[in-house]
């Protein structure tokens, strides 16, 4: 396992899987095989491992472009290439695009040195303002090459960086340019991952949506030509995730062939898949190109974001617990890394911008006799912000609303048993605000030029040092005036109009990267001078969840949408490259404010659970069985936690005839596989459907396991006038009678428990309660109506 070079072969090998390139005669790195572990290589020289990989050619066909008198059979289009350039016969997109001071625009890199070591080595400049968030691992966890090439046609140098994680199976991939010449040259594309992956016919699933609507996902095959995924919005956004995934045509969830792809960066990204005429697909990962587009000086070098690819052969599960493991220990960091996250009341959708401070503690006084352990305050609590008008930039305390401050009120939180936390937008400045007023050359805008506002509000120059320090002292200011466990960093727009006004030496160039890698170097002061504070990403909910967020947030706020049912749909999608302890879930008020639909409160219980499980709405209005109903969610909650947090999560497929539209089956499972969670979840049920068994994977085979479900009360209403078919006594629908009823008597659900060995589990199934369909009710029967659901605990003995 390692990495190694064997002439001229270069094997890179993780647990389970082999990626291989080589060196040709002529210089240019040719890529052999990606794709489960190759065994027996240590038996073949690097010649026969080159010759049994690589595809002979004997001739070049047609039209194409023999690359040099001595290489006649050398086509750069039929070749499989770890990076490739305009100008010499590949047509396929490239990799990196230049144009040299007289304006010639043909590269040509030849290998010229490589370098292997242990661990994984900062490949960002050192300069704090310009450096990147990368994956980090210890020596044990990973290794890493650097293969620098030369351009024959050019003094520039390109570094291609690759640390393999052996345990997840993820290869990280940077590159590099170094002008080493006397000219400046303008580098109009550098991605930071190729792989011409060798085959043709691969599914694409790609996570797309919009605000409220994050990570749907869709699954098409490959539609030949070039497919593109990529965001223009100056952020990563739910428009389009960085994460890609690429799978035969025949793969399932629990089986087949796959590979993913994300990018450690948060700003505009582009991912293309291009089948090439002579077969295979060209993948190419990295920063949106014109986004990163630069003139590169003398002496200057250029680093694109880092792009991570995973292989796996256990299905899309596999893949996507491989990402979650990566995600975990090499993206994720600091104390909260591993630590289970707090259950929190966040007061948005409690009091949106209506509260004062005797308002909050009320709210807080009713969570925390319900069990929550974290109070969240979120937008209105500084300058004049009313609505979402004005004041941001203005990170004073509003005294009218809270007259003892943020420190008096944390005080008071505190001493009622539970941490405190607040919203924060840095990265924005209303045009209403004291800010503006003072410094309107702070702002991302033309001051001569319309400017289109999102939500009132301007993006803040975070390109230039100035403005990052100016914030870092306004934030260490909030943060140090009061007993500040959390914050929520929020960030409501997408850009346009982008200028800056102090942009007098750099031309504009490359604006909003330089916006990306000020805000990566004031998150990241921020994160060494409060290194315990928990930090929670936001931008209008997943308008920002991303890998790059994720090096100094250990977790992101998913969805704006709070409705269980929809937000089934958005942690699903965001579960194929992101693990449940990243993703903030809140159960909120029924009829939920984004969908107006209404949801039980188990469910929307049980959906949050699969996240970090927060509330967001005013308990103080809550009756007491709700109240009591949401103290045992929490009770079971923590009870569980470390498993739902960072245990193994499955997608699974429900067992029954037809799959029902918008059901889920989520399953997890923890380390030591001694506690398991499975969870049931119905979107409008089909009738009549009433068997369901679910296969439990990943258990001890020879273990006794009990899986159990504690059955809740039912309200009577739920049956509307089919009640009277059981009632001794008339009741109308609707009437006096059966409200009166319904709140002094309810029905119980089923309860279930089944002990059975690891292996019946997972080769035999569960057999659930059969469902509710119209006739035949008894206590055995599942009630399992629209949006109903069940979590089974699953305990081994
Ligand atoms: C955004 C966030 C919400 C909330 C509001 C406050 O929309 O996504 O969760 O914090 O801002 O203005």
């Amino acid at each position: 396992m390692g990495i190694y070079y064997k002439d001229p072969v270069f094997v890179l090998e993780s647990q389970s899987s082999s990626y291989v390139f080589a060196i040709r005669a002529t210089g240019h790195l040719e890529h052999l095989y990606y794709g489960e572990r190759l065994e027996g290589l240590e038996g073949l020289s690097g010649e026969a491992l080159y010759q049994c990989l690589s595809q002979p050619v004997a001739f070049l066909p047609g039209n194409t472009i023999a690359y040099s008198s001595e290489a006649q059979t050398l086509g750069l289009e039929l070749l499989a290439q770890e990076l490739s350039t305009d100008g010499k016969g590949d047509l396929r997109q490239p990799m990196v695009a230049i144009k040299q001071s007289d304006g010639h625009k043909t590269a040509d890199f030849i290998y010229w040195s490589h370098h292997i070591q242990e661990g994984k080595p900062a490949t960002t400049p050192s300069d704090f303002y310009q450096r990147l968030p990368q994956a980090y691992g210890s020596e044990t966890e990973v290794q890493s090459l650097c293969v620098t090439l030369k351009d024959r046609n050019s003094d520039l140098e390109l570094d291609l960086h690759y640390s393999l994680f052996y345990e997840t199976n993820v290869l990280v991939r940077s590159a590099q340019l170094n002008n080493k010449g006397q000219a400046p040259v303008q580098v109009n594309k550098l991605m930071s991952l190729q792989l011409d992956y060798l085959e043709s016919q691969m599914d694409l699933i790609h996570f797309s949506g919009a605000w409220a609507r994050e990570m749907h996902v869709t699954r098409t095959a490959h539609p030949g030509g070039i497919w593109q995924n990529s965001s223009r919005a100056g952020v990563s956004s739910s428009r389009k995730n960085p994460l890609v995934i690429l799978a035969d045509p025949s793969t399932t969830e629990s089986s087949g062939r796959c590979l993913g792809s994300n990018l450690i960066y948060s700003g505009n990204h582009q991912t293309t898949v291009e089948r090439g005429s002579y077969g295979g697909l060209r993948l190419l990962v990295g920063v949106e190109p014109e986004s990163l587009a630069q003139t590169l000086k003398p002496g200057a070098s250029m680093v694109t974001p880092e792009a991570v690819l995973c292989y796996s052969t256990a299905g899309l599960n596999g893949l996507s617990q491989q990402f979650h493991r990566f995600v975990q220990n090499h993206i994720v960091r600091g104390p909260w890394q591993k630590r289970t996250r707090p259950v929190l009341i966040n007061s948005w959708e409690a009091c949106y911008f209506d509260f004062n401070e005797a308002k909050l503690l009320k709210l807080a006084k009713a969570a925390k006799a319900v069990g929550v352990e974290l109070f969240v305050l979120d937008d209105g609590w500084f300058g004049e912000r009313n609505d979402d008008k004005s004041s941001l930039g203005d990170w004073q305390v509003n005294l009218k609303k809270l007259p003892g401050g943020l420190n008096g009120l944390s005080a008071k939180i505190k001493a009622m048993g539970m941490d405190f936390g607040i919203w924060v937008e840095p990265e924005m400045v209303s045009r209403d605000s004291q800010l503006f007023r003072a410094h309107p050359e702070y702002a991302l805008f033309h001051p001569d030029k319309p400017h289109s506002e999102g939500r009132y509000q301007m993006l803040l120059n975070l390109a230039e040092p100035k403005v990052v320090d100016y914030l870092f002292n306004a934030l260490s200011e909030v943060l140090n005036s009061g007993d500040i466990s959390y914050v929520k960093w929020d960030m409501n727009r997408v850009v346009t109009d982008v200028y800056s006004p102090m942009d007098h030496e750099q031309g504009q160039t490359a604006l909003m990267h330089r916006y990306y890698l000020g805000l990566y170097a004031l998150l990241e002061k921020l994160q060494q001078a409060f290194p315990e504070v928990l930090f929670e990403g936001c931008a209008s909910g997943g308008n920002r969840f991303d890998l790059g967020m994720l090096c100094y947030m250990p977790q992101i706020w998913a969805s704006d949408n709070t409705d269980a049912y929809s937000r089934l749909a958005i942690q699903r999608g965001y579960s194929y490259g992101y693990p449940p302890s990243v993703m903030g879930a809140h159960v909120a008020t029924a009829p939920n404010h984004q969908t107006l639909r209404a949801m039980p409160l188990a469910t929307r219980y049980h959906v949050a659970a699969f996240g970090l499980l927060g509330y967001e709405l005013d308990l103080t209005k809550q009756d007491a069985k709700v109240l009591s109903a949401i103290k045992d969610q929490i009770c079971q909650y923590k009870r569980l936690r470390e498993t739902l947090q960072f245990g193994r999560f499955y997608r699974l497929p429900g067992a029954e005839n037809s799959r029902q539209q918008g059901s889920e089956v989520w399953y997890v499972i923890n380390e030591a596989l001694t506690q398991g969670v499975l969870g049931l979840f119905a979107g409008p049920v089909p009738a009549n459907e009433s068997f369901t068994s679910v296969l439990v994977p990943h258990l001890e085979p020879e273990a006794l396991y009990r899986l159990r479900y504690e059955a809740k009360k039912l309200d009577i209403r739920l049956f509307g006038d089919l009640i009277n078919q059981v009632s001794p006594i008339p009741i109308a629908q609707d009437s006096l009678t059966q409200h009166l009823i319904a709140k002094f008597y309810q029905m119980d659900e089923e309860s279930f428990e089944c002990t059975a060995s690891g292996s019946i589990l997972m080769r035999s199934g569960v057999k659930l309660p059969q469902r509710f369909c119209g006739m035949g009710h008894n206590e055995g029967v599942s009630v399992f109506t629209d949006y109903s659901s069940r979590l089974y605990v699953i305990e081994r003995l």
